[in-house]
């Protein structure tokens, strides 16, 4: 009997969100539990599994199976070992990675497809990371303001992130690191889904291409609120075997910088594709 058949899809919130049960995820993940797994991630674009035990290398064989691990070129490396996963250390001293709505590394030509972010270490409470649904952002938006916003083009880069990070002990900002702009739809057709998502950030995008800077300004202003909005989002708590696998293309997410003990976190990103309207 295939694993596939004890796995349970519980959806957490109408938008977004699903935790799966029922998969020891250290005992191997066979082709058909692997396809229930995606299909859960298409469908609810972040899951979550919770006491989980598997270690660095069967988490980089889990996300081997969604698609190609990223070279971690900002953050620390797990291990020398792992060039492609990020240690994520904070005990409340430093400025949390993610600690602002984002998708990630939209400031990349391919942003990253998704990230899995398994934790090795939980504080008793705060650390909890909320993603938001951009398929749900999108569908609410009045029928003309979609129109509109679907033909529009958008700069992102990672000055805002160098700003905010500049000299922290958590970043390894190198020289080959200036902000170079990738220019991308405001408003995307995700690739799998074929679900248009609004893609834009507070901390990557910088402006909308044709724009005044006052338009793009408000613009960009009214879709950030916009997104924040709670229906279309969910919370995760963290517990030490907690994994959280997401789709970059249609969500964003925020860690919240709010414990003063240790959190201990493995991220894998996947490379991503150039998005297309
Ligand atoms: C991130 O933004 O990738 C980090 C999320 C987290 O630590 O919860």
């Amino acid at each position: 009997m295939s694993i596939s058949n004890s796995i349970r899809v519980e959806q957490l919130a109408p938008a977004i969100g699903a935790e799966i049960t029922g998969i020891d995820l250290a005992a191997g993940v066979d082709d058909a539990a692997f396809g229930r797994i995606h299909d859960a991630l298409m469908a609810h674009q972040v899951i979550f599994f919770r006491d989980q035990t598997i270690n660095p290398d069967q988490q980089m064989a889990l996300a081997e199976r969604f698609g190609k691990p990223l070279y971690s070129k900002k953050l620390k490396h797990y291990g020398d070992k792992y060039d492609s996963m990020s240690l994520l250390e904070n005990d409340g001293s430093k400025v949390a990675v993610g600690s602002i709505w984002h998708a990630d590394n939209t400031d990349f030509e391919e942003p990253p497809l998704g990230s899995l972010l398994f934790c090795e270490v939980a504080p008793r409470v705060g650390g909890d990371t909320i993603w938001a649904s951009m398929y749900a952002a999108y569908e609410a938006l009045s029928e003309p303001t979609r129109n509109f916003l679907d033909g529009l083009s958008a700069l992102h880069d990672n000055s805002n992130v160098q700003r905010r990070y500049a000299g922290k002990e958590i970043l390894k900002m190198d020289g080959t690191d200036v902000a170079m702009p990738a220019e991308h739809p405001v408003v995307h057709r995700h690739p799998v889904t074929g679900r248009k998502a609004l893609f834009v950030n507070a901390n990557y995008t910088q402006r909308i291409v044709g724009m005044s800077d006052i338009e793009s300004r408000h613009i960009l202003q009214m879709l950030y609120e916009h997104c924040q909005r709670p229906e279309f989002q969910v919370r995760f708590r963290w517990h030490s075997g907690s994994l959280a696998i997401w789709d970059n293309r249609c969500t964003q997410h925020h860690a919240l910088d709010d414990y003063n003990e240790l959190r201990r976190m493995r991220r894998v990103q996947l490379a991503g594709s150039k998005p297309m309207r």
